[in-house]
């Protein structure tokens, strides 16, 4: 009896050792027909079959991407301009699976490179101001429109080009105008990628909520505050992204990303005040101003706001009907639960010293840990 329920068990053993893959670990490719075979546990040290190309993935949300892509085991070509910004990207997954590539926008050879092996490209590469070097429509047309054209010689599955919500070939902002030039043509060339316009990011190290937040007495409204904008959690944002990796519903889809809830620029600055206690300028700037100002800013050898960022800010978020968060089953994140996770760091010591709001039993002056 004993000998049979041993035996029983071993044959399980074998049988659990020799069926290490299910159905669902094999993954065939509807466009080209390529197999992608995930092995081991499903962890950073197992293999999840693809090999995916993370253009700008040395950015803000490029992190946070590449950190999901590379802990379900992806090999990810992490293609890079200057060595120090990627270094921190090696981490993010086992040994050999982070593949660093030195590109240049205007060299078409290494852009091919970073492609050729791969069966997912992601295009986040964008700039939210022009340079000596390269325009906004170098970044977002042509850059994008060769990214396509090799993706499509190199007959890749999947391309999810990243864009920006508002994005019209009409606006008035140039970095909204390409983006959807970008979109058109990236579309001409490669028909079933997926597009992602998300709303204003914020973060770790974003440039939303901390400039907002950095400005201190500077910070100015324009549009007396009014204009309308739907923050998004950058993580939320990587998360969409990674889940239209073999999203099937995503293939030739735009998806729009946006926050919870809709806030205008003076709700922002009233809750990062509130959240900070910081004496945050209330300003009112009429447009020319703020565009001649921003203009004679650029000239600074430092990046600071810029023309078309005031133009950007006049701009209300508008969804266009197209798929959101809810078709990927995401729950966006709430600013006002997790924005001081981001705001924290800018309160200064004068917070602490603040008195207890009324009905708090220990009136003395104390750290205001228990209301964050
Ligand atoms: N952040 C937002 O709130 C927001 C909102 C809407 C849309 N988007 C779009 O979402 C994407 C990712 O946003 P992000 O905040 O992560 O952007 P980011 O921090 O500005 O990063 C942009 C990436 O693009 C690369 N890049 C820009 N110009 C380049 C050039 N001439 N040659 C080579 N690489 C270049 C950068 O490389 P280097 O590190 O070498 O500079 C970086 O990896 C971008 O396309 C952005 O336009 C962002």
């Amino acid at each position: 009896m004993i000998g049979q329920t041993i035996s029983r068990q071993s044959k399980q053993t074998i049988a659990n050792l020799v069926q290490k893959r299910f159905s669902h670990d094999l993954i065939v490719s509807p466009k080209t027909g390529r197999t992608i075979i995930r092995t081991g546990g499903g962890g950073r040290s197992s293999s999840n079959g693809h090999v995916i190309t993370v253009f700008g993935c040395t950015g803000f949300l490029g992190r946070y991407l590449v950190n999901r892509l590379a802990r379900e085991g992806a090999h990810v070509i992490v293609p890079y301009r200057d060595e120090d910004d990627m270094r921190h990207l090696k981490v993010m997954g086992d040994l050999g699976k982070i593949v660093p590539m030195e590109i240049h926008l205007r060299n078409k050879d290494s852009l091919e490179a970073a492609i050729r092996h791969s069966d997912t490209v992601y295009n986040l590469l964008g700039r939210d101001y022009e340079t000596r070097n390269f325009s906004f429509s170098d970044v977002h047309v042509e850059a994008a429109g060769v990214i396509a054209e090799l993706a499509q010689k190199h007959e890749v599955d999947r391309l999810i080009q990243m864009s920006a919500l508002n994005a019209t070939v009409d606006s008035p902002s140039r970095f909204l105008s390409t983006k959807a030039e970008g979109e058109q043509l990236v579309r001409s060339i490669f028909p079933s990628a997926t597009v992602v316009r998300p709303s204003a990011m914020y973060g770790q190290e974003d440039r939303f909520l901390a400039r907002l937040a950095m400005s201190r007495g500077l910070s100015v409204r324009i549009n007396g505050g009014s204009t309308k904008v739907r923050p998004v959690n950058v993580s939320d944002v990587a998360t969409a992204m990674h889940l239209m990796l073999d999203g099937k519903n995503t293939i030739g889809e735009t998806f729009e990303l946006v926050g919870d809830k809709e806030y205008t620029y003076k709700e922002l600055l009233d809750y990062i005040k509130e959240t900070t206690n910081l004496d945050i300028g209330d300003l009112n700037v009429p447009k020319p101003v703020a565009s001649l100002v921003a203009k004679a800013m650029n000239l600074l050898p430092w990046q600071t706001l810029g023309a078309d960022e005031v133009e950007r800010m006049m701009i209300d978020d508008k969804l266009t009907g197209a798929k959101t968060f809810a078709d990927l089953d995401v729950q966006p994140s709430s600013l006002e639960i997790t924005g001081i996770q981001y705001l924290r760091r800018f309160r200064t010591n004068l917070y602490n010293d603040e008195p207890l709001p009324k009905g708090t039993l220990n009136k003395k002056k104390v750290f205001h840990t228990s209301y964050l």
